[in-house]
């Protein structure tokens, strides 16, 4: 900053904070974010934002806080505003938005929203995550989905498998590699990642209409009825497949199993395919993207936001340029490209995206007009935290023994979900 800025903004500093009016506010040109984005994929994809910002003349302050699925962020991110140390973004998932919202701590986009459309070109259900009490306090940076399979094509080759199709054919394929030697299910025993596996696991067992009653409108008969401790019954034969040093496992870590072949299959949302991209993997050749077995023409979604705090007026300039850059369609192109999501916004085309992106655009189309497209309980857009953190508890002491048979899974998923109300 020469000489001749710094005077021009102590100048407006000091009018400033002695409140003459209609002084020329200095803009802090500079942007902080708090993010859970530190693995290989996730950082080449955000970095698609910092370089489109830096190319504005902002400055980037980053706060990563590492803990997949985002629950160490959010810790760190509560202490930050309790302080009243706001930062001017963070990455955060659907029902946090609206904890965050009601506690009026947020900022209003509401102006540039309308400026710019977002209302013509943002999916109604990230909407209802990013609007609270019709203030634009969010937006939306991309559209994951958590039912997908991850497939080394080599090892699914050597041993004589295909495209499994319903959940029996991915016991079957499981039960080959194992036969030969090969780790067959790739997992990180987190109970984020384990839920969000179970996800899918219940879409496949119950359907979609069962997996909508249970895991978005929570109903009580959906919950405790047989299909759900069939759905725990699937769980268990599926944690008969992996690798006995499973636990504690970060998500990329397995994600990397199945890229090297050590592994044969990952169930893990879109943001697997950003750690194939980054290792320079080609989708068809390297790998396959498949719909997990069993949930084929649904999609579960969650979506990361970038939620806008309430920042002092020298800092709400670089917030809004922030949000227009996150949602233009340039960035939503670049960004999504690489974090293996698909855009937040209906019209970004697939043109550049590879046979996985093509897929998850044309999956959300579908599901979006179907009335398939559905919240992930585990991702943070199935019901609000206390209710998420609950369901992801019986889920990992199921997985880990503490919980010994399904029919006691599900007697206590119900309570927990019920204390959690
Ligand atoms: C999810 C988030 C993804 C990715 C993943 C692994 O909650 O939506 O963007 O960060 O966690 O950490």
């Amino acid at each position: 900053m020469t000489v001749r800025m710094k005077l021009i903004a102590g100048v407006a500093l000091a009018a400033a904070s002695l409140g003459f009016v209609g002084a020329a506010q200095a803009q802090t040109k500079e942007v902080q974010i708090l993010h859970w984005w530190t693995s290989g994929g996730e950082a080449a994809a955000l970095k698609v934002i910092k370089d489109a910002m830096v190319a504005q003349g902002y400055s980037w302050k980053e706060v990563p806080v590492a803990g997949g699925g985002g629950d160490a962020a959010m810790t760190a991110l509560k202490a930050m505003v309790a302080a009243g140390n706001n930062p001017t973004a963070s990455q955060m998932l659907g029902y946090t938005v609206l904890d965050f919202a009601k506690q009026g701590v947020m900022g209003d986009l509401t102006e540039t929203a309308k400026a710019e459309g977002w209302d013509k070109v943002v999916p109604a259900p990230l909407q209802k995550f990013a609007v609270y009490d019709g203030k634009w306090v969010a937006v939306p940076v991309n559209l994951h989905s958590v039912n997908w399979l991850w497939i080394n094509k080599a090892v699914l080759d050597k041993i004589g498998g295909t495209e499994p199709k319903t959940f029996d054919d991915l016991i079957v394929l499981l039960g080959k590699a194992k036969a030969a030697g090969v780790v067959p299910l790739a997992l990180g025993g987190q109970n984020w990642q384990e839920a969000t596996m179970f996800d899918s696991v219940v879409l496949s067992t119950g359907g979609p209409d069962f997996y909508k009653k249970a895991f978005n409108d929570l109903d009580d008969d959906a919950l405790k009825s047989d299909t759900m401790k069939k759905s725990f019954d699937n769980l268990a034969k599926l944690i008969t497949y992996v690798d006995p040093n499973f636990a504690g496992r970060d998500w990329n870590l397995a994600t990397a199993m199945v890229i090297k072949g050590d592994a044969l299959v990952q169930v893990m949302g879109d943001w697997a395919k950003g750690e194939f991209k980054a290792a320079g993997k080609t989708p068809g050749t390297d790998y396959l993207c498949v719909r997990f077995p069993g949930t084929d023409g649904s999609v579960v979604y969650n979506t990361d936001m970038f939620a806008m705090f309430a920042v002092p007026a020298d800092r709400q300039a670089a917030e809004v340029a922030l949000a227009k850059t996150v949602l233009s369609k340039e960035v939503q192109a670049g960004f999504n490209i690489n974090k293996g999501s698909v855009p937040s916004r209906t019209d970004v085309p697939d043109t550049n995206f590879d046979e996985c992106g093509k897929k998850g655009i044309a999956d959300l189309q579908k599901a979006s007009a179907g009335g398939t497209l559905f919240g992930s309980l585990a991702q943070g857009y199935g019901a609000p935290p206390a209710i998420a953190d609950a369901y992801k508890d019986v889920v990992t002491k199921f997985v880990h023994g503490q919980i010994k048979t399904s029919d006691e899974a599900v007697q206590e998923l119900v309570k927990a979900i019920d204390d959690a109300k």
